[in-house]
């Protein structure tokens, strides 16, 4: 039995339009000023009529599969994380497979809103700690966009699209060190899009307090369940949602700002795609060095919430 997981490449795609806080001005009662202060945010990508959550993950996964160096046809599963999916059914991750026309392999779609790709981890892990695949497709994608509200300023301003993937393998050597994910049902109210409105509806600030106590005790546990300190804590590659949320969490871990990867201000919430897109923005620039202790973590609808502890 193959003993750990090692994430062996990273890829990601935006969609070309670039959407301003000062476009948004003309849109809904904001401001470039408001939006900033509140979120960090300054911009987001917005994909086209004609651009789906799998041309996004295909322009993603191609990227990760070059950079891994495999076939891939080696790759025994696609584990994709969205909440914006192509159709109905068949799964986004089966258009994927058909698209990136991979023939000997099986696919599935998880929903676990923004923290859909740290599930997704999750799951590829244990498909490759079982030994029955060698080598994994991760995909984080959203056209998130297409749920929003353009009039309700709560919510228009926060989103955008995008999507990031990995290639993990079986190693010898970790690897992932630590993987945990959660979930409360209760609060199902608080962040929603309901079948018969088909927009995002969310208590902001409800969402907010939530979402700093519960990855701020993640966090920390993560780094105390594996005798990790935080000055052994190289980066931390959080869900971008709100820049706020994430220095809130850095600093019940005294972690310092130099050590967390921040791509909400150029991204916006870009839900199950945000970390790995953050994470290939920082690995494409080679930030990250082999044998650094990375914990990425995330929280969502749902609520949902995990994280990852690893060393590159
Ligand atoms: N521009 C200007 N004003 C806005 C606005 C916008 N885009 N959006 C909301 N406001 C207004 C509100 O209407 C409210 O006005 P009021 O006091 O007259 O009612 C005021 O700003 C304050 O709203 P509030 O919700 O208390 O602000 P906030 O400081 O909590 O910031 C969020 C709002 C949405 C930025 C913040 O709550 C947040 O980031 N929440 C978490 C969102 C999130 O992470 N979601 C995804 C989780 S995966």
């Amino acid at each position: 039995m193959t003993k750990f997981t090692k994430i062996i490449s990273s890829g990601s795609y935006l969609p070309k339009k670039v959407l301003t806080n000062k476009e948004l001005e003309s849109r809904v009662d904001t401001s470039d000023e408001w939006i900033t202060e509140r979120t960090g945010i300054k911009e987001r990508r917005v994909a086209d009529d004609s651009e789906t959550s799998v041309d996004l993950a295909y322009n993603a996964a191609i990227d990760a599969i070059k950079k891994s160096g495999i076939n891939k046809n080696d790759i025994g599963a696609i584990f994709l994380a969205t909440c914006t999916p192509e159709r109905k059914f068949p799964s986004t991750a089966v258009l994927l497979q058909n698209k990136l026309d991979i023939k000997d392999a099986f696919s599935f779609d998880i929903n676990a809103a923004c923290t859909g790709f740290v599930y997704a981890l999750d799951i590829a892990k244990k498909y490759i700690e079982s030994g029955q695949i060698k080598y994994a497709l991760v995909v984080g994608t959203e056209k998130i966009t297409s749920l929003l509200d353009w009039t309700d300023r709560n919510t228009c301003v926060l989103f955008g699209d995008g999507s990031g993937a990995m290639i993990l393998a079986a190693s010898e050597k970790p690897g992932i060190i630590s993987s945990t994910i959660g979930s409360d049902g209760s609060y199902k109210d608080l962040l929603t899009v309901n079948t018969d409105l088909e927009y995002i509806e969310m208590k902001g600030s409800d969402v907010f307090k939530t979402a700093v106590n519960t990855l701020g005790k993640l966090a920390k546990h993560t780094l105390e369940d594996n005798n990790v300190g935080n000055d052994e804590l190289d980066w931390l590659v959080p869900h971008q949602a709100n820049e706020r949320i994430i220095l809130a969490i850095a600093k019940k871990i005294n972690l310092p700002r130099e050590k967390i990867i921040i791509t909400v201000n150029k991204h916006g919430n870009t839900s199950a795609a945000s970390i790995p897109l953050a994470f290939d923005e920082a690995n494409s620039k080679g930030i990250f060095k082999q044998g650094d202790m990375i914990m990425l973590e995330a929280f969502g609808a749902g609520f949902t919430w995990g994280s990852i502890l690893f060393r590159y």
